[in-house]
C-alpha cells in the first residue's frame, strides 16, 4: 500500500513484483487487493501463497493478470516466520538463554552477570532486534532488573515489544523493564498493575498465565515472534506447552555445579521420555558456543 501510494500514477498498466500474495483482508492497513486495483496494477507477479488470504482470486476475477509461485524456494526464507506464525494463529517463539558448560543459569547465591562474553551477548542483543517482541517471567524482572532493549549488536530495527508474565503485577514502578519504550505486563484477570502500566489480562492456569491466551493476544497485537529470555520456571512452562520453535543457547566456558539450572522441570522422569532436539548450527563466538535448535516433532 505505501509503494503504491508512493508510485502514483507511474502504478497504471504497471506490473507487480511481490514476494508474498496480496492480501484482500484489512490488516494494519486496507486490502492490498483494493490498492492494486484503485492503481490500475495491470500484472502481479508472485512468489508464495497467503495461507490466510485468496487475494490471487480476487484480482484475477476482475481481469488482473497473476502468476503466483514464481521462485517460491528463494522466497520462502525470507518469509519464514511471518508463515509459520500465519499457519498457527500465534506468534513463533524463540527460547534464549545463556549458560554455563554445565547448564546453569545463575549461581547459587542468584547473580548471573556475565555467563558469556560480550559477543555473545552483542549476538543476543542482535537477535533481540529481530524480534517483535521479548518475553521474561516477574523471577527475570525481580532478580536482575533488565531493560530487555537492543543496545549491543548491530542491527538497528525498532525495538520489540518487551513482555512481563507477571500474574500478580509485582513488577516494581521503577523497574528499568517500565522505562523507555513499549512495554506490556501480562496480569492475571483483576489484578492491578504499576500505574501507568499498559496491561492485558490473561487466565490463570496451574503454571501460571495460560501461556495460549498470551500467545494468541501478542498475535492479534501484530507480534509474529516472541524471543522467551527466561528464566528457568517460564521457559519449561513453554516446553512443557509444545510452544518453543527454537532455541538459541549461548555456552559460556565456566563451571558451577551448583545453582539456577537453564530450565525447570519440563514433566520428564526417564531418559526414554527425554524430548528430542535437532542442532541446526553450532557457531563460536570468541569463547562462548551458540548452539541453534529445534524440537523434533511427531508428524
Ligand atoms: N542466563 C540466562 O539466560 C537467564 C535469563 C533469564 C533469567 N535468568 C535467571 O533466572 C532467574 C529467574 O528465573 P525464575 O525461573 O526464578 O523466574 P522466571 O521464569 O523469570 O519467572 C517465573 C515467574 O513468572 C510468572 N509466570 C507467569 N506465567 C507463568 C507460566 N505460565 N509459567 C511459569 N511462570 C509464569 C510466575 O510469577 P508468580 O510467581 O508471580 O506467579 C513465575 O513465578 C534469575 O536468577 C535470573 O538471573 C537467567
Amino acid at each position: 500500500v505505501t509503494a503504491l501510494a508512493e508510485a502514483g500514477p507511474a502504478a497504471r498498466e504497471g506490473t507487480l513484483v511481490v514476494t508474498l500474495e496480496p492480501c484482500a483482508s484489512t490488516g494494519r492497513t486496507g486490502p492490498c487487493t483494493t490498492a492494486l486495483l484503485d492503481a490500475g496494477v495491470a500484472r502481479v507477479v508472485y512468489a508464495i501463497d497467503d495461507p490466510t488470504s485468496t487475494g490471487a482470486d480476487v484480482l484475477r476475477a476482475v481481469g488482473v493478470s497473476v502468476a503466483g509461485g514464481v521462485l517460491a524456494d528463494d522466497a520462502r526464507p525470507g518469509l519464514a516466520v511471518w508463515l509459520a506464525a500465519a499457519e498457527t494463529g500465534r506468534p513463533l517463539v524463540t527460547w534464549k538463554f545463556a549458560s554455563t558448560l554445565d547448564g546453569r543459569t545463575a549461581a547459587a547465591d542468584t547473580t548471573s552477570q556475565w555467563i558469556t562474553g560480550p559477543a555473545a551477548r552483542a549476538d543476543a542483543h542482535d537477535w533481540r532486534a529481530r524480534h517483535d517482541a521479548v518475553l521474561v517471567g516477574i523471577g527475570t524482572v525481580l532478580a536482575d532488573d533488565p531493560t530487555l532493549t537492543p543496545r549491543l549488536g548491530t542491527i538497528h530495527a525498532p525495538p520489540p515489544l518487551r513482555v512481563v508474565a507477571d500474574p500478580d503485577g509485582r513488577t516494581p514502578a521503577h523497574a528499568r523493564v517500565l522505562a523507555g519504550g513499549a512495554t506490556l505486563l501480562a496480569v492475571a484477570p483483576g489484578v492491578r498493575a504499576p500505574a501507568g502500566a499498559d496491561t492485558v489480562e490473561v487466565p490463570r492456569t496451574a503454571a501460571g498465565l495460560d501461556l495460549g491466551v498470551l500467545l494468541g493476544e501478542l498475535y492479534r497485537r501484530g507480534v509474529r515472534s516472541v524471543l522467551v529470555e527466561g528464566g528457568a520456571r517460564l521457559a519449561a512452562s513453554f516446553v512443557r506447552a509444545g510452544y518453543v520453535d527454537r532455541a538459541i543457547g549461548y555456552l559460556g566456558p565456566l563451571l558451577l555445579g551448583a545453582g539456577r539450572p537453564v530450565l525447570d522441570d519440563v514433566g520428564v522422569g526417564t531418559i526414554d521420555a527425554a524430548r528430542p532436539w535437532q542442532i541446526e548450527d553450532v557457531t563460536v563466538l570468541a569463547g562462548d558456543v551458540r548452539i541453534i535448535a529445534r524440537p523434533v516433532r511427531e508428524g
